[in-house]
């Protein structure tokens, strides 16, 4: 499989490109407006023809690509249905597998950080957006987010897959680029040893955390799949 995974300083954002080495389509998970020409760049340089955009959810902290890519290079915006963002061109839920070429992406729908969160499993790789991060987990005060939920996504739906497998997630504040799903349980700080759910929920509850700065922006774009509104004439 062809792979990269990007960075996008500004967010803390990865975005992650995969592509089917024969029929060479691609897919690019969770795409930063900003960085529109480097994954331009890279599709080019590759041979790769962007087929989709995967969204693991509306996103508070920066602008998706998925309409710039749409516009630019006639991709698809996949999004799951109950995320707020009916521009999607394909919207999905639990269980349906995407597939392009050799990529078999399977939908794992794991709410509990915003109410329209999914992670993508391919193969031995799990893309798990904001639901679970690298020694950490998303925030549940925004979005119709939820800890029971959230605790009992990350269990049912990836700490339940094999232990070696790889975990993606959508962000990272620290340095880290990639973790298991062993790792994640035992020693991610929110959920690992075997917390409680009861535990888990207090933690989260008696988070104090600052108003996402973005936020305000972000969503309402977000929910256009990042088309933003030509200003108003006259207004
Ligand atoms: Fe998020």
């Amino acid at each position: 499989m062809e792979f990269r995974q990007f960075f996008e300083p500004g967010s803390s954002t990865f975005t992650y490109l995969l592509g089917c080495p024969q029929t060479r389509q691609a897919v690019l998970i969770d795409p930063v407006e900003c960085d529109v020409e480097t994954y331009m760049r890279e599709l080019d340089a590759r041979g790769l023809k962007l087929v989709y955009t995967l969204e693991t959810h509306v996103h508070a902290d920066h602008v998706t690509a998925a309409d710039a890519l749409r516009q630019r290079l006639g991709s698809k915006s996949v999004v799951h249905r109950d995320a707020g963002a009916m521009c999607g061109d394909l919207l999905v839920t639990d269980g349906v597998h995407v597939v392009v070429g050799s990529l078999d992406i399977e939908v794992r729908y794991t709410p509990g950080h915003t109410s329209g969160c999914v992670s993508y499993r391919v193969g031995d790789r799990i893309f798990t957006g904001d639901a679970l991060l690298i020694g950490g987990c998303g925030r549940t005060d925004f979005q119709q987010g939820d800890p029971g939920t959230l605790y009992d996504s990350i269990h049912r739906q990836i700490f339940s897959l094999p232990d070696d497998t790889l975990i993606y997630p959508g962000h990272d504040y620290s340095g880290n680029t990639v973790s298991t799903v062993g790792a994640e349980k035992a020693h991610n700080k929110r959920l690992g040893g075997g917390r409680s759910r009861e535990d888990f929920v207090r933690l989260m509850s008696e988070l104090k955390l600052a108003y996402p700065k973005q936020i305000d922006v972000a969503l309402p774009a977000n929910q256009a799949c990042g088309r933003v509104a030509p200003p108003q004439q006259g207004a």
